[in-house]
């Protein structure tokens, strides 16, 4: 039977998405969102270029759950960006915006699940870790059925600013990012080579310690530049997720995974290597960290329990 994904959002990352999607012929989409016509509309022109393309996928847009019934996996990127009150001309705190997206997560996982008792959550929604948990408690699912994307794009930018400073191939830079999806995040590079060089017989210090940085800041450098968060990487990271778990294919990628006890850490979403495979989370990876490394992952693990204490849920 063929593979049903449900993309929630047909914003820039959802769109996007369900392109990479129909261009790897991983699975049939059903785009939702709330605006009339929007889902419907993104789909029909996707599937317009099927012909051209050659990808034979059916492609839907729908405003209600009832199409995204026994999808096998959820691309959730619905969400409320940080952008200025049209009235009161003020941006959100970081906690109302919390609040905000925590409600709409919460309306539209309900739904979700009803439709799709079995499928896998992947979440793209901001605060990311947060709304993990979100995702999680409202669900009901098991670990292994909740991941959040963030390591994902994290190690992607990571890998690019590499390859841009060493003018060498992209595909040739292996490294990993881990923690939570925010300025605190840790690109570990003791575990970054080029070809299996490790990355510091290749590169300085200094110029290292800025990639490190400009990783940190990654999504806040394009929405400098350009006004509004990206799209092209969290989609594409996305995805890389999704064709593992369909495919079953066990790569392992750093995501957002609920730890029970793995690095120190008790019910809490956070960034760290995991097996994604047709069952979802297969397996957390457990590193061996060095002080240091350990100490900049549980700086990260601070900042995401201080968004997660805002959602009010009571401690598992
Ligand atoms: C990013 O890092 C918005 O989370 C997204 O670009």
């Amino acid at each position: 039977m063929r593979k049903k994904v449900t993309i929630v959002g047909s914003g820039a990352v959802g769109s996007t998405a369900a392109h990479w999607i129909a261009s790897k012929e991983l699975a049939d989409v059903v785009l939702t969102d709330i605006v009339q016509g929007l889902p419907q509309g993104i789909a029909l022109d996707l599937a317009e270029s099927g012909p051209v393309e050659g990808f034979d996928l059916h492609i839907t847009g729908a405003n209600s759950y009832e199409t995204t019934a026994d999808s096998d996996v959820i691309l959730f990127t619905a969400g409320v960006p940080r952008r200025k009150d049209p009235v009161t001309g003020k941006f959100p705190s970081r906690d109302e915006l919390v609040k905000i997206n925590q409600d709409v997560v919460s309306k539209v996982t309900e739904e979700l699940v009803k439709y799709s008792p079995n499928s896998i959550i992947v979440v793209v929604t901001n605060p990311l870790d947060a709304m993990c948990h979100v995702v999680k408690h409202v669900s009901g699912f098991p670990r292994e059925r909740v991941i959040g994307q963030a390591g994902a794009l994290d190690t992607a930018r990571y890998k690019t600013f590499i390859a841009m400073e060493l003018g060498v191939s992209v595909e040739d830079v292996h490294g990993i990012v881990l923690g939570g999806h925010g300025d605190e995040m840790v690109p570990l590079p003791r575990h970054t080579s080029v070809a299996g060089i490790p990355i510091r017989e290749l590169m300085a210090e200094d110029k290292l310690q800025a990639i490190i940085e400009r990783t940190r800041k990654g999504g806040g450098e394009l929405v400098n530049l350009m006004g509004r968060s990206a799209y092209y990487a969290p989609a594409s990271a996305s995805v890389s997720m999704v064709e593992s778990i369909l495919k079953d294919k066990k790569r392992v990628i750093a995501c957002a995974v609920y730890l029970q006890g793995e690095y120190g850490y008790n019910d809490l979403f956070i960034g760290v290597p995991c097996v994604l495979g047709a069952k979802g989370m297969e397996k957390v990876i457990v590193m061996d960290l060095n002080a240091e490394e350990k100490a900049m992952l549980d700086n990260s693990a601070k900042a995401v329990r201080s968004v997660v204490d805002v959602l009010g849920y009571a401690k598992a």
